[in-house]
């Protein structure tokens, strides 16, 4: 029983199509783009999990700090017993930092990312032999049905790492009423959000010095070529980020310093020199700005906590 895991597989057919189907269509539009999800194959999601020991990378070990002194309060509002969701789980790293004080009676883990979302489920649930773990394949940028069973009667869904960051403000709203739809009133939500700040600060986090975001930026190229049949050439793009004010968020790209063809199956798509493809976005919210668009949402804020410097926020929602 110990470290037995319950897995819910809601991923498995949608997943290959959806990666040549979005490439092609991302190819084609002006400006060329596609979504950040497809950062998160296995190499992807190791090179996640090193940007996050980056020096220039405050968000990660800001949360942790966050949510280390927060969790006795955490608990106090959540209770005893909470099913605890996790979207995005990755590692399921940060989530240790809660079950302590928390003591919830289960925890399912939702990932994009099958492989380390196994691997991740099956150690925390060596660690933590008290407690029932879930693990849900699933692409919750999409609209999902949470597995019922697993959602249980207390649910508190945790969604770190300033995720949400990655939609536009839009999308938060769509995103957060799909989720608002899938919890019963009075539940959880605990969620980090990045905070507005100096530019260099942010734009730094993003152009680290030992080039590990590059590495991730440029992995998707290294992805395509793997997994469809075309000719892309990874060392023919350049990584680029920076921080876009008027949006507020962070942009990252990759950049063809020449003009070039590039094949995807049949189809053949030309870059000019200095055109990009356009891999993510990375929203920056001020503290009431985010209370804000989670109001409209269905989520009433009970409580934030930041650190000293206000890089970082983590919130306590609690679905009307
Ligand atoms: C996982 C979306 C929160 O936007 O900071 C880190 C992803 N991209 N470095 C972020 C990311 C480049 C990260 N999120």
């Amino acid at each position: 029983m110990a470290t037995a895991i319950r897995f819910h597989d809601q991923h498995r057919q949608a997943h290959s199509a959806s990666l040549l189907e979005e490439s092609l269509r991302g190819f084609a539009r002006t400006p060329k783009a596609i979504s950040p999800k497809f950062f998160y194959d296995r190499r992807g999601s190791e090179l996640f999990e090193q940007i996050c020991r980056q020096p220039e990378y405050y968000p990660t070990r800001t949360e942790e700090s966050i949510l280390r002194q927060a969790a006795g309060e955490i608990a106090e509002i959540a209770g005893h017993n909470a099913n605890l969701v996790e979207l995005g789980s990755g590692a399921s790293r940060k989530v240790r930092l809660l079950l302590e004080a928390l003591h919830p009676s289960s925890y399912l883990g939702i990932d994009i990312s099958r492989d380390f979302l196994l691997s991740s489920a099956r150690r925390l649930a060596a660690d933590y032999p008290w407690l029932e773990v879930h693990a849900a394949c699933a692409d919750f940028s999409q609209p999902m049905n949470l597995p019922e069973e697993a959602l249980g009667e207390q649910p508190l869904a945790f969604f770190p790492g300033s995720s949400i960051g990655n939609f536009d403000p839009q999308q938060a709203q769509a995103f957060l009423r799909n989720l608002h739809g899938q919890l019963p009133s009075g539940a959880g939500l605990l969620i980090g959000v990045d905070l507005v700040k100096d530019v260099e600060v942010l734009e730094a986090a993003y152009n680290d010095r030992a080039g590990v975001t590059a590495a991730f930026n440029l992995n998707l190229l290294e992805r395509l070529r793997g997994e469809l049949d075309c000719d892309i050439e990874p060392g023919r793009f350049e990584h680029r980020a920076f921080f876009n004010e008027a949006r507020s968020r962070i942009e990252m790209h990759l950049l063809s310093p020449e003009a070039q063809r590039v094949r995807i199956e049949d189809e053949h798509f030309a870059f000019a020199a200095g055109e990009t493809l356009h891999t993510e976005n990375s929203y920056k919210y001020s503290l009431a700005g985010f209370v804000a668009l989670a109001a409209e949402a269905g989520f009433r804020a009970l409580a934030a906590w930041t650190d000293r410097r206000q890089l970082f926020s983590v919130h306590y929602l609690q679905r009307d």
